[in-house]
């Protein structure tokens, strides 16, 4: 199965063209090891309504399997990615942040500080990432095993969920 991907990178300095989008690329790299191909890329000031529409044109539009973001999961009071995720998702996963944070957290502290969501719009899964490349590789290892098997479902796959070990 080829996952069809978005990325979208949030960040003022990014879209006013005064920062090099490496987290972008990060996520770009790091798909490009696995079934995933990246369709669209955007890059979105931390703007709740500018990032708001951007999610619903690469789900509702583009359709694409799995649309990530960077950046914006923060604390400082223009970090609004969450909010705006969870104005698009129709279910939460919370499974799946829960994990990034707890293993992050092996990592760095500091991984308690991301209040990245992660949800379903349509055929799409959504998944808030971190703003720094570091993070978006140690978020993203803990994340590519499970999205086959994640998206499959959101799709509706109806079969058991076998496992290897049964
Ligand atoms: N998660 C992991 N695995 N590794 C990291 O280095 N950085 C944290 C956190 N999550 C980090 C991480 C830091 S320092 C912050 S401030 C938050 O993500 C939010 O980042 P953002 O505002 O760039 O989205």
């Amino acid at each position: 199965m080829t996952i069809t991907a978005g990325i979208i990178t949030v960040s003022d300095r990014g879209a006013r063209g005064e920062r090099e989008d490496l987290s972008g690329a990060a996520i770009a790299r790091l798909l490009a090891t696995s079934s995933a191909r990246v369709d669209a890329v955007a890059i979105v000031p931390d703007e709740k309504n500018s990032i708001r529409a951007l999610l619903m044109e690469f789900a509702d539009q583009k359709g694409l399997d799995l649309i990530l973001t960077t950046g914006g999961t923060g604390l400082s009071p223009r970090d609004v990615t969450p909010e705006a995720t969870r104005e698009v998702i129709e279910r939460e996963i919370p499974g799946l942040t829960e994990m990034v944070r707890r293993e992050g957290a092996r990592k760095t502290p500091f991984a308690a500080l991301s209040r990245a969501v992660a949800g379903i719009r349509g055929r799409s899964l959504i998944i808030n990432l971190p703003g720094s490349p570091v993070a978006v590789k140690e978020n993203l290892e803990v994340l590519l095993p499970l999205l086959n098997h994640a998206i499959e479902k959101i799709q509706g796959d109806q079969r058991d969920c076998a496992r290897p070990d049964g």
